[in-house]
């Protein structure tokens, strides 16, 4: 019944995409007729995601088991919400517990520019910067002990069409994840942060290398095969004596 539900859901789906479709650009048809093909924008709308992304977390979390019940998160970059959604499963944020009632209740945090449908289980901080020190002051007061034990960024500047000059903004939106992590990161704690790959990642790796124990470069299978996209994850945290 469930199944036939979603399956009904997901055809009807495809069916509004194909009937505004008409009205678009080459490129938004062109755009469009690959959601429609992507077994992950599928799977995404049958497991209630708000986003296809969300697959690459759980990829991730998966091989590396970051996010453990009773543990913080700091989702940046989060709207419209998929990444939080798993970290609020993966955290127990909303006390479902999973199959387990004792199992420690999460806290997820996230931050975007933009507005994020509520969710529950997550604090979301809309209309703010997570490079403004405005942000991180707010971040504190809602962090359990002032402290989180991961930090995730899917965070992405809105694309120019010129990669090398989006590459560099992304990049040094990055390197603020670092004064972040100094702020709230506690000491062997980790940090997932996307990066589209370019001449600079090398120097964002040596960064990230100063102040973690180890620095290892990701390409979920559902990150797109033609996009630079990668993501750093740094593992055990050493916040810098000063
Ligand atoms: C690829 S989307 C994130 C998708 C999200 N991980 C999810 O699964 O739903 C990138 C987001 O980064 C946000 N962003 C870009 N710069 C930001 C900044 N300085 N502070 C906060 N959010 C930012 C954008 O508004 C955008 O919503």
């Amino acid at each position: 019944m469930l199944c036939f539900s979603l399956q009904r859901r997901s055809l009807h789906s495809s069916l509004c995409l194909m009937k505004k479709m008409k009205s678009k650009t080459p490129a938004e048809q062109r755009w469009m007729q690959r959601q429609l093909k992507d077994p992950y924008v599928k799977a995404s709308h049958a497991l209630n995601f708000r986003c296809r992304s969300a697959f690459k977390l759980l990829e991730i979390d998966d091989k590396f088991r970051l996010l453990q019940p009773g543990g913080s998160v700091v989702d940046c970059g989060a709207a419209p919400g998929a990444w939080s959604q798993v970290a609020v499963q993966r955290v127990n944020s909303a006390g479902t517990g999973e199959g387990d009632p004792a199992a420690p209740h999460g806290t997820v945090v996230g931050i975007d520019l933009m507005n994020i449908p509520p969710l529950d289980g997550a604090h979301f901080l809309c209309s703010h910067d997570v490079t403004d020190p405005v942000t991180h002051a707010k971040l504190l007061e809602l962090l359990p002990n002032r402290q989180a034990h991961v930090i995730l960024s899917d965070m992405a500047p809105n694309a120019s069409g010129f990669r090398e000059m989006d590459h560099v903004k992304l990049i040094t939106m990055c390197f603020s994840l670092i004064d972040l992590a100094e702020k709230i990161l506690q000491p062997g704690g980790s940090l997932v942060c996307k990066y589209w790959d370019g001449i600079s990642a090398r120097e964002l790796q040596e960064k990230l290398s100063n102040v973690f124990n180890t620095v290892q470069i990701i390409k979920p299978n559902a990150s797109r095969k033609d996009s630079s996209e990668r993501y750093f994850l740094a593992r055990m945290y050493r916040k810098p004596v000063k």
